[in-house]
């Protein structure tokens, strides 16, 4: 069975591919290289024996993406991760996600819907609840206004979602992504470093491999355990492994609504501080840092309530912190070609 995943050669993207591949779907991605590399093809062979066919443009094109649809319209399903998503920037240049993220997603479904294809994943992610009244937030949590115009393209391309399986055949599974980090055992695939990084695991093993000066933790006046913000990190793995129980499970019509909506998170949220300690235990290291003021726009602590997932999908995120910043600084160290030896 043949399935799109869209922005494949990205962070979260590359790591599903490798998944469904595993799993024995042929798989076709499509991505405009704005944010990745064509080399990570060659990557996702040496894992997994089989190179997956990669077509070059851009999902904002209309024709380009209808032609697409037509030449494969024996598509069982598509995994939507091609998006930009960077906070900080969609607040300085919000026209180009309303663009890209938007345009890029009804020209999509205008041609699933031409082609006959009936499956879409969508890869949301839990900014849609901004700072949960109630924690651990589950899926029926209250959607607030979005912090960013990044979190808003992702709250409206969930609407235009619902309104699009209402009166058409697609289904559609929306997956709300807590924060990925870590990287595939092999360190083949990870988080590629363009430009200097927004997320704390990249800036942390940058700084312990020497390219980065020091880490800044962004407050401590905040009212968890040990004063940093807290959130859900999930090993980058264990979050792909859920696409493919997705794809799975509309290929063999298990759906119960023509929308399902999934929190994907492990339900254990840690502070900054937390996953500084646990870096330092995996790699001997004492990382240099220091503590400033907050970060415009930040949320003080989000985790998720994974039961439905867990029940209803039958996943279960396996990979604890330390594995997850093990492979984070695994995959820094072979990017970079050195290895740091514990002090
Ligand atoms: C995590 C914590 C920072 C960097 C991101 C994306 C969001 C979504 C989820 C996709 C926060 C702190 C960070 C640094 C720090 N991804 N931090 N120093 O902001 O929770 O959300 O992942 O949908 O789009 O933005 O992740 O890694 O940026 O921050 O202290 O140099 O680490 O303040 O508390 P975030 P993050």
């Amino acid at each position: 069975m043949k399935i799109l995943v869209t922005g494949g050669t990205g962070f979260i993207g590359s790591h599903t591919v490798v998944e469904l591949q595993n799993r024995g779907y042929q798989v076709v991605i499509v991505d405009n290289l704005s944010n990745s590399d064509a080399k990570i093809v060659d990557s996702i062979e040496k894992i997994t024996g089989t190179r997956p066919t990669l077509e070059v443009f851009d999902l904002v094109d209309r024709d380009k993406t209808a032609d697409f649809f037509k030449r494969h319209n024996d598509l069982k399903g598509i995994i939507h991760f091609a998006a930009f998503k960077a906070v900080g920037e969609s607040v300085q240049f919000p026209l180009k996600y309303y663009r890209n993220n938007l345009d890029s997603l009804v020209n999509i479904l205008e041609a699933m819907k031409e082609n006959n294809i009936p499956n879409f994943v969508f890869s949301s992610s839990c900014t849609v609840y901004g700072q949960p009244e109630e924690l651990p937030v589950s899926e029926n949590a209250p959607i607030q206004k979005a912090e960013s115009p990044y979190g808003n393209t992702k709250q409206i391309s969930e609407e235009i979602i619902t309104d699009t399986v209402k009166v058409t055949d697609i289904h559609a599974i929306a997956l709300r992504y807590f924060n990925p980090i870590g990287a595939h055992e092999s360190a083949l695939i990870g988080e590629l470093p363009i430009g200097v990084p927004n997320n704390l695991v990249p800036f942390i093993t940058q700084t312990a491999i020497g390219l980065r000066q020091q880490l800044s933790v962004f407050g401590e006046d905040y009212h968890t355990h040990d004063g940093t913000a807290v959130r859900d990190y999930i090993h980058v793995v264990d979050l792909a492994k859920a696409h493919v129980v997705a794809i799975d499970r509309m290929v063999n019509h298990k759906m119960k609504k023509p929308l399902e909506i999934f929190n994907l998170g492990t339900g254990i949220g840690y502070s900054v501080l937390d996953v500084i300690n646990a870096f330092e235990k995996v790699s001997g290291l004492k990382l240099n840092y220091k503590i400033v003021a907050r970060r415009e726009g930040d949320i003080e602590k989000v985790w998720a309530n994974p039961d439905f997932s867990n029940r209803e999908l039958g996943w279960k995120a396996e990979r604890n912190l330390e594995e997850m910043v093990n492979s984070a600084w695994k995959w820094e160290q072979t990017f970079r070609g050195k290895t740091i030896k514990p002090e």
